[in-house]
């Protein structure tokens, strides 16, 4: 017995040794593949509803984009964005059934309850429209909606204001151009907050590119790039001058840029982007579709004002840097952007009070952009007041001073010398 135990034991124990053998082997020979929880293209088609099935020949890189989504692995469908009532604004018949090509944030909202409603809640909707046609020309059901939002209700000063609201008045340039170029133009970038047929306001497609609705794609800066770039909101050229950006530059590829939504650390992110200043969930602070949630001034505005509750909002962004830096840093950071932006208010004020003084004396149009004086005063703050406060925040040196400051301070001479000429040449007997 004793004998055949030893035979047993040693039999098994070559075995094991064999086994253990075969699958190191096989660990070796055999090539790991990625994990595939998700159906390929073919079976989702497959698996999807007729109008997938269809579209896979009709529009197959649409198919192909959607399979490779978060949506396609959730089930969404097209018909959950496309389907639509018959009586639906901007339903077309469609082989037994009615669809809209345009997928508004009312349809996303079906789902995406909150995004949407912060997205509303910020200047990226209703604002960027009126900022082109003015608050009056919005329908009736608009307003209230426009009036909800925090940004917009108070003056820049602070007080409560019946009507004349930030950034709700129609533009001069806007009329003075015309549709046949600012169809092209401002509404390119402004028509993330246009009204819809439906009702609802504006496109979240302007960052969410469809159809693989990506997170990696919505978190790089490029995404923000269509936008918020040249001489009078140069974002992006200011981002890629920061340490931040060239970070992003020369190692964002090593970015986890698929973290999911809210579980995002310095681990996945060592330094930011646009969005993870602006919107992502880091830290402390919970992801946002609101923009104006973690801004303290109205920095766009010829003269900078503090926001409502602009010091709650600016501790959030503080909260955001001190995921990487310290207080004390962040807080002299904010103390030396925030006197530039004093300097900035006060050259502008200046510049605006020679305006205003030769409009009183009737030496220049009531009417904007007719002379070159104006021309001067409005490139003044709108283009180098703009951009110098915008590089003090952001880390942008070239623009606070040869972007900035600079050519305001030049602005300002021309502006100065036009002035006294005008007033020379408006002599009686041009004494
Ligand atoms: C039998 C094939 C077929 C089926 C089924 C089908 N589609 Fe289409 N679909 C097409 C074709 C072809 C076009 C392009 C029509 C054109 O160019 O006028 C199209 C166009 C569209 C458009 C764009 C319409 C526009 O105005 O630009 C949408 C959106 C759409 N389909 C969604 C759907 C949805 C959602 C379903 C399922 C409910 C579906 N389709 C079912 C073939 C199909
Ligand atoms: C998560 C929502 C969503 C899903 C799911 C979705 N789409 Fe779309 N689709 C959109 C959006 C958003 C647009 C752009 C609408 C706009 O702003 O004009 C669009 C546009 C389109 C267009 C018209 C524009 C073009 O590029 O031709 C077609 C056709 C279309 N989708 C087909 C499909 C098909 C087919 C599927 C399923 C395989 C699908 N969509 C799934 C949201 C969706
Ligand atoms: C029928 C419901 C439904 C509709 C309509 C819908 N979505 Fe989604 N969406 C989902 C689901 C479910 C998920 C996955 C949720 C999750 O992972 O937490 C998702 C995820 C997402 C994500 C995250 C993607 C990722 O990789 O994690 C984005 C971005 C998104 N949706 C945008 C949109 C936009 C924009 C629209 C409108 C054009 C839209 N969705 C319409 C259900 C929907
Ligand atoms: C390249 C995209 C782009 C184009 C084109 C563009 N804008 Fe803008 N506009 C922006 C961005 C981005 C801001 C936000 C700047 C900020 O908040 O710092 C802005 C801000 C504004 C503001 C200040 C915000 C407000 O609500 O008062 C006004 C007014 C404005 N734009 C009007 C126009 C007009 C009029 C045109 C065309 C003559 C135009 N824009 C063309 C992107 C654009
Ligand atoms: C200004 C660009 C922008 C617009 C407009 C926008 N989003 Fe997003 N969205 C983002 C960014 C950036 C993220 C990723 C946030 C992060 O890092 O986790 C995101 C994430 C999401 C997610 C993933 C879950 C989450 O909350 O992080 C959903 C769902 C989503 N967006 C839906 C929408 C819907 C619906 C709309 C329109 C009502 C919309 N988005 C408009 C930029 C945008
Ligand atoms: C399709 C154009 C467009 C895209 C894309 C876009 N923006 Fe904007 N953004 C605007 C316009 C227009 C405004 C000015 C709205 C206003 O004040 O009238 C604006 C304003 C802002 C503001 C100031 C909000 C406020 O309350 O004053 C921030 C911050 C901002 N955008 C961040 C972003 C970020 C971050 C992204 C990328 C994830 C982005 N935007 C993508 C057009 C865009
Ligand atoms: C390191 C964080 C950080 C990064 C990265 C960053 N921003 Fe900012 N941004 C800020 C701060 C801080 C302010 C000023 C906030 C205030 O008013 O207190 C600001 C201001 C702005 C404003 C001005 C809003 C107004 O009042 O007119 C816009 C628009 C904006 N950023 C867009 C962007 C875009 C687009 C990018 C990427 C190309 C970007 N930001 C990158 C932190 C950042
Ligand atoms: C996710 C991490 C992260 C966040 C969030 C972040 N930063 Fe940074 N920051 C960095 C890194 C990394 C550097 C590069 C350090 C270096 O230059 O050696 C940097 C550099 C800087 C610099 C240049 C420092 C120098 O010594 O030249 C300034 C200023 C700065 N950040 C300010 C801010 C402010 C203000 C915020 C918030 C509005 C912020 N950062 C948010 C990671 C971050």
């Amino acid at each position: 017995m004793r004998g055949r135990r030893w035979l047993w034991a040693l039999i098994g124990t070559v075995g094991i040794g064999v086994v253990l053998y075969a699958v190191g082997r096989r660990q070796v020979t055999v090539p790991i593949r990625p994990p595939q929880p998700t159906p390929g293209l073919a079976v989702r088609v497959a698996l999807a509803d007729r109008c997938a099935t269809c579209h896979h020949r009709t529009t197959p890189t649409i198919v192909e984009q959607w399979s490779r989504s978060m949506h396609a692995a959730q089930n969404v469908r097209c018909s959950d964005c496309h389907e639509v009532r018959a009586g639906y604004p901007t339903a077309k018949e469609h082989f037994g059934t009615f669809v809209s090509a345009l997928v508004t944030p009312a349809t996303c909202a079906k789902c995406h309850v909150i995004e949407a409603r912060q997205y509303w809640h910020s200047r990226h909707s209703l604002p960027a429209w009126t900022a082109l046609v003015g608050y009056e020309a919005l329908p009736e059901p608009l307003k209230a909606q426009f009036n909800e939002i925090e940004e917009v209700r108070r003056a820049p000063e602070g007080g409560e204001l019946p009507t004349g609201f930030v950034g709700a008045v129609r533009n001069a340039l806007y009329d003075i151009e015309g549709p046949a170029v600012t169809k092209l133009a401002c509404e390119g970038c402004h028509q993330i907050g246009k009204p819809n047929p439906d009702g609802s306001a504006g496109n979240c497609n302007m960052c969410h590119l469809r159809h693989e609705f990506s997170l990696e794609q919505v978190r790089k800066p490029e995404t923000c790039n269509r936008c918020h770039i040249g001489p009078d909101h140069p974002q992006w050229e200011i981002y890629e001058e920061s340490s931040h950006g060239i970070l992003y530059h020369t190692r964002g590829h090593e970015w986890n840029w698929s973290q999911r939504p809210g579980r995002l650390t310095v681990q996945d992110f060592p330094a930011p982007t646009c969005q993870v200043c602006h919107m992502s969930g880091l830290g402390p602070q919970p992801t946002t579709h609101d923009v104006g949630d973690r801004l303290s001034y109205f920095l766009f505005a010829e003269v900078s004002t503090h926001r409502p509750n602009w010091r709650e909002n600016r501790e959030r962004m503080m909260q955001v840097c001190m995921q990487c830096h310290s207080r004390p840093f962040v807080e002299e950071e904010y103390r030396k952007a925030d006197a530039v932006t004093e300097a900035v208010n006060a050259w502008v004020q200046e510049a605006k009070a020679i305006l205003e003084d030769l409009a009183r004396d009737g030496l220049i149009s009531a009417k904007p952009f007719e002379q070159p004086i104006q021309f001067v005063a409005f490139d003044l703050w709108h283009h180098y007041g703009r951009t110098a406060k915008f590089g003090a925040y952001m880390q942008g040196p070239d623009y606070v001073q040869w972007h900035g400051v600079y050519p305001l301070l030049n602005k300002l001479a021309e502006l100065r010398h036009m002035a006294g000429e005008l007033r020379a040449s408006n002599r009686p007997n041009g004494r």
